[in-house]
């Protein structure tokens, strides 16, 4: 034990040292393994993980296929440069499209990154025609490159890098009007969103709200870009958010959970739009290598394979309505909000505070926005799972509401 204690402290030590300290740093726990929905820190206490690396490991820890695959490309070839063809490039960008719409994808290794792309799609097609002004929300986050930042809507990001790159627009999230009047801009060339703001506070766009958006896209013949780095990949139940609302955007970036925790982005662009990025507009050393292709096949394929969609949808459904119960019969909670197993509590006390008792408790939860708790957990979960989840946060609450 007193070893352990030693190098988990000579590491820290380290870290402070030599690692800028861009992160809050969560004090004093280190992991050190993981496995399906749990987390093993450094002293062997076990943790229930509702976070998933931000939605990154939405399999799980080291899931057994897309190590294996990782393992198996990694043996084979890692990188050749896209100068050339590799056997798995091509692959996932078929995997991707036939999960999406009839497109063409572009491999990055970052959602930032895979923003960027679509932000540089949107201006090379509208500067053909004297057009470059991207419409984007308030409260949204899409990276923290000097675009993608420009393009975030919560300010506190933007603080200390001024002057922002111009030609973005923000106008409030699910306000129409306010969308229509930005967009009277004959400079507009498109308007970037996330179905689902993330670190906004898990607010899902109306579907009222973002069928309008498309039809006044269409009418102004300005592209709609989705944001779908966070509430991608299975996350909401269906492969992206945007297919639970029977519209399709011009492009979509996705990252996070593409790899399951092997580093990975890419953005996809409607076959009609395909040419507008031609050959030398665009590239990336590390895009689409041959072993991230891999990780990311593998992960389409345990999706399919594992009725991981259909398991989100069923926890997701329970865990709404224990969430619910907890709401009514402790309080504390103004609402439960979001789609699938992106799960947003609205709390009337600090979300921070409850945070940090659960992960006490051994249960990890994130925050977002102002004050709410952010529910992330594996697709991979399984009721006992949730039950264990409930019964952690059911307590902590009902601890902070008697003033335990
Ligand atoms: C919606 C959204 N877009 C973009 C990003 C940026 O992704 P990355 O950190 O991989 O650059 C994030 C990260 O949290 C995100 O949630």
């Amino acid at each position: 034990m007193r070893e352990k204690e030693q190098k988990v402290g000579k590491l820290e030590q380290l870290q402070d040292n030599y690692v800028l300290k861009t992160y809050a740093n969560y004090p004093g726990v280190m992991f050190a393994k993981g496995k399906g929905v749990k987390l093993w820190d450094s002293d062997g206490r076990k943790y229930l993980d509702f976070a998933s690396g931000i939605s990154v490991c939405n399999l799980g820890h080291c899931h057994p296929s897309v190590t294996a695959a990782i393992r198996k490309q990694a043996s084979k070839l890692v990188h050749v440069s896209n100068l050339y063809l590799n056997e798995k490039q091509p692959e996932l960008a078929a995997k991707i499209v036939s999960n999406s719409f009839d497109g063409m994808v572009f491999f990055c290794n970052s959602g930032a990154e895979a923003n960027e792309g679509q932000i540089k799609l949107a201006r090379k097609r509208g500067n053909s025609c004297g057009r470059n002004k991207i419409i984007v929300m308030q409260e949204s986050f899409h990276g923290r490159t000097l675009a993608t930042l420009a393009a975030t809507g919560r300010s506190k990001y933007r603080e200390g890098f001024q002057p922002d790159m111009p030609g973005f627009i923000h106008v409030p999230f699910n306000d129409l009007q306010a969308l229509a009047a930005a967009a009277a801009d004959p400079a507009v060339c498109a308007v970037l969103l996330e179905p689902i703001q993330g670190e906004g506070g898990i607010v899902p766009a109306k579907e009222e709200y973002l069928n309008s958006v498309r039809q006044l896209c269409d009418d102004l013949d300005i592209l709609l870009l989705f944001d779908e780095v966070q509430c991608g990949m299975g996350r909401t139940g269906r492969y992206f958010a945007w297919q639970n609302y029977g519209i399709e955007p011009d492009a979509f970036s996705l990252a996070k959970a593409l790899g399951n925790g092997f580093p990975i982005g890419a953005f996809v662009v409607k076959r009609k739009h395909c040419s507008v990025l031609g050959p030398g507009t665009h590239a990336s050393t590390f895009g689409g290598t041959p072993l991230a292709c891999a990780a990311a096949c593998a992960v389409f394929d345990a999706i399919e394979s594992e009725d991981v969609l259909e398991n989100c949808l069923k926890q997701s459904e329970y865990l709404f309505a224990g969430l619910r119960d907890i709401a009514s019969s402790v309080g504390g909670i103004k609402e439960v909000r979001g789609k699938g197993l992106m799960i947003g509590l609205e709390m009337e006390v600090p979300a921070g505070e409850l945070r940090k008792l659960a992960a006490e408790k051994g249960l990890l939860v994130l925050t977002a926005g102002e004050n709410v708790l952010r529910l992330l957990p594996p697709l991979v979960i399984e009721k006992k799972h949730c039950d264990k989840a409930l019964s952690i946060l059911r307590v902590c609450l009902s601890n902070m509401r008697s003033g335990v």
